[in-house]
């Protein structure tokens, strides 16, 4: 597939009110491919229409992806979006609830972007499903720098998500499981967790 492609997608979906990982996100995302090699088996959590798993999945021939997406319209778009870029035989859409989603398979890298204020709980229930090593990777975890300043929102919803990210965030800091760093300027505030026991 063509990077004119997938940029026409992406450039679509966001046209669409789709959210898809900023650009910087993804650019890091990439970076960290390309330098870690033994990273081949990736979970992605919250597939939208696809566009970050293709952008992973471009990095290398020798990367697979399960991609997990909540809404049956959104996941049958990305299907067809990655049946169209010749992504089928190496990422996997599965329809249904992240947090119940069950499988055996052991990932590399877990990256994490579907719903905020679930991102403990996806953490918890994916550990089974990870090896020391796997690096969780989280999305907005400055959410347009509300987390850090909550004068910048006065809508109540917004701040209660907020508010569990902040806390998320912190907790993620002092889990002795991991050795992490939050990168609070790519992105929308992207984290790397690597798992060390
Ligand atoms: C930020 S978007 C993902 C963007 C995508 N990673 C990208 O950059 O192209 C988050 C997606 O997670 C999905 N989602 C939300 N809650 C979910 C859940 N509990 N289980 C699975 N998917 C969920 C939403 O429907 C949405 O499409």
């Amino acid at each position: 597939m063509s990077d004119d492609e997938l940029n026409r997608l992406i450039r679509q979906a966001r046209d669409h009110q789709i959210p898809v990982m900023k650009e910087e996100g993804i650019a890091f995302l990439r970076q960290l491919l390309q330098e870690r090699e033994e990273i081949q088996k990736i979970l992605e959590v919250g597939t939208a229409v696809g566009c970050s798993s293709m952008e992973m999945a471009s990095v290398r021939e020798d990367i697979m992806i399960d991609t997990l997406e909540l809404d049956p319209e959104r996941a049958q778009q990305a299907v067809k979006n990655i049946h169209d870029c010749g992504y089928s035989d190496r990422i996997f859409v599965h329809v249904g609830e992240a947090a119940e989603y069950i499988t055996m398979a052991v990932y590399d890298l877990i990256f994490i972007d579907a719903a905020k204020s679930q991102y403990g709980r996806y953490t918890e229930h994916f550990m089974e499903n990870s090896h020391i090593g796997t690096l969780f990777v989280y999305d907005n975890l400055s959410f347009h720098g509300i987390v850090d300043d909550p004068a910048l929102s006065h809508n109540r919803s917004t701040l209660q998500m907020t508010r569990k990210i902040r806390e998320f965030r912190e907790h993620l800091l002092n889990d002795k499981r991991f050795h992490t760093i939050f990168y609070e300027e790519i992105g929308d505030g992207v984290a790397a967790a690597e798992r060390i026991i």
